[in-house]
């Protein structure tokens, strides 16, 4: 339709190559609200006469209904509705649908939409994720397990201290979304291809229209830039790096080796020749799809950085990759939250895996520091106690006087007062004695729980508002629409 100049048409094979027409199906109606409230613009504007709006935006309406038929000569979605516009409404008043724009404004304006759109599906996800994390840390309070650095483990903690390190994260993700989405929830519509136009437009006025927070101003910005799309990616990459740890964790605590854990049936897949197998693939294409996503950021920036300045085909080729990006991750997120509430955590196992290893050395350590001992001596007793015995192959609290006595060479130390605190001094004793800010300590479980409780009421408040703002704008230009074409 718009070979106007051009001789030839373009041959299938180049056809097919040029065309969007697949990736666009996740931006038709975004494209359909956009073109209604660009023509309400134009007709409040006396650009373009209240009867051939009326035509427009009727047909406009019916293509809402309509499965849009992909096998065409169209090279994209912009182009398809204008020429299905321009059928129904015919070309006298269909033909002036596309005044003052172009499909750079359009498409920029369609993606903006599309991830405002995902960024609030995303943040409910992760609130809900986020809700299911502290409600096992509730139930998790007293689940003593091995929290480890280097894969070896390090200190005693808690189940639910785990848990909640995973939620701050989340949490951060919310936040990093939240953030972005203003960046993204401004209109670049009216910019035209790259600009403006010389007839008299009011781009404030569709901005509102679509529910936009403000406009893209600069004309040349709003057309050419994608760094929203390279900040949303960024964020979900972030996210499902973050969720791929979890999952990781997972894959290995439900080794019969750890065995930590163990994931319900319905979140894993069997072997197709070993019939005892139960694998945990979803987790592994959590992982996986993660890969993929870090992939994309590196696709759209490569993209960016080598691009003059003003629209390049190019940018068409980064579309997939966004909805690719949020499929996956909104899945991840509407996975895991069930995975996670299914979970069989073995208790026991994990107490088994603390008891077994010398985890409570730090916090000897830190009773002799409470007696005046300077910590580097207090590391040092505390380090050749565990050397004995390691040795000995028994825990601390059966060292022998004279084991004690030997790891006391060269102090003033009482070994009376070591075997009493290598006696006193239990993995449920130094959890209660942990009582610093935000540490794995049994008090500190609950003050972290109600805190999260109150900031995932408070963030979901957040969003309902931002979402209403876009519903709100969408239900007044349906009525709008409504009242032209009744
Ligand atoms: N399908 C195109 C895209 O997704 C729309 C914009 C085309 N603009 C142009 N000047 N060729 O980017």
């Amino acid at each position: 339709m718009y070979r106007s100049r051009l001789g030839h048409d373009l041959g299938d094979i180049t056809l097919e190559y040029v065309s969007s027409l697949n990736a666009d199906s996740e931006i038709i109606l975004f494209d359909i609200l956009g073109s209604q409230a660009h023509v309400l613009m134009l007709q409040e504007n006396k650009i373009i006469a209240k009867n051939d709006a009326k035509k427009i935006l009727k047909a406009l309406e019916s293509l809402k209904n309509e499965k849009i038929n992909s096998n065409s000569n169209a090279e994209d979605i912009h182009e398809l509705i204008e020429t299905l516009v321009i059928k129904k409404a015919g070309m006298t008043s269909g033909g002036k649908m596309h005044t003052a724009r172009s499909r750079n404004d359009q498409v920029a304006l369609d993606i903006r939409m599309k991830i405002r759109h995902d960024i609030n599906i995303l943040c409910n996800c992760l609130l809900d994720l986020i809700e299911a994390l502290v409600s096992l840390a509730d139930n998790h309070q007293k689940t003593i397990m091995p929290l480890y650095t280097h894969l070896q483990q390090a200190q005693a903690g808690l189940f639910s201290h785990y848990l909640l390190a995973h939620s701050d994260a989340l949490f951060r993700d919310f936040e990093r979304l939240f953030d972005g989405y203003v960046r993204v929830n401004q209109s670049p519509l009216g910019a035209g291809p790259v600009g403006g136009t010389s007839i008299p437009i009011d781009r404030h006025s569709t901005a509102m229209m679509l529910g936009f927070g403000g406009i893209v101003e600069n004309s040349i910005d709003a057309t050419s830039t994608r760094d929203f799309v390279a900040e949303y990616i960024g964020i979900i990459a972030i996210l499902m790096t973050n969720l791929s740890k979890i999952a990781e964790d997972f894959v290995l605590w439900s080794t019969s080796e750890f065995s930590f854990i163990e994931l319900s049936d319905e979140f894993t897949s069997p072997s197709s020749v070993m019939p005892q197998k139960k694998n945990p693939d979803i987790l592994e294409l959590t992982r996986g799809k993660t890969s993929e996503i870090i992939g994309n950021l590196t696709g759209i920036l490569s993209t960016l950085k080598g691009l003059s300045t003003g629209y390049g085909r190019d940018l068409q080729q980064i579309n997939s990759s966004i909805w690719s990006a949020s499929k996956n991750s909104i899945s991840a997120l509407l996975i895991l939250k069930p995975m996670l509430l299914t979970l069989q955590v073995n208790e026991k196992q994990m107490k088994k895996a603390a008891d077994s290893s010398y985890i409570i050395s730090l916090d000897i350590a830190e009773k002799l520091v409470q007696r005046e001992i300077p910590f580097r001596t207090a590391h040092k007793i505390t380090g050749s106690l565990v050397q004995q015995a390691h040795y000995s192959k028994k825990p601390l609290n059966k060292l022998t006087t004279n084991e004690i006595k030997k790891s006391l060479e060269g102090t003033k130390v009482d070994p009376k007062i070591i075997s009493e605190l290598l006696k006193s001094t239990t993995i449920i004793s130094s959890l209660k004695d942990r009582i610093s800010f935000g540490s794995s300590g049994y008090a500190e479980q609950k003050r972290m729980i109600k805190d999260r409780i109150k900031k995932i009421n408070n963030y979901r408040t957040n969003i309902t508002k931002q979402e209403n703002e876009i519903s709100i704008a969408l239900e007044n230009l349906s009525e709008k629409i409504s009242k032209i074409i009744k």
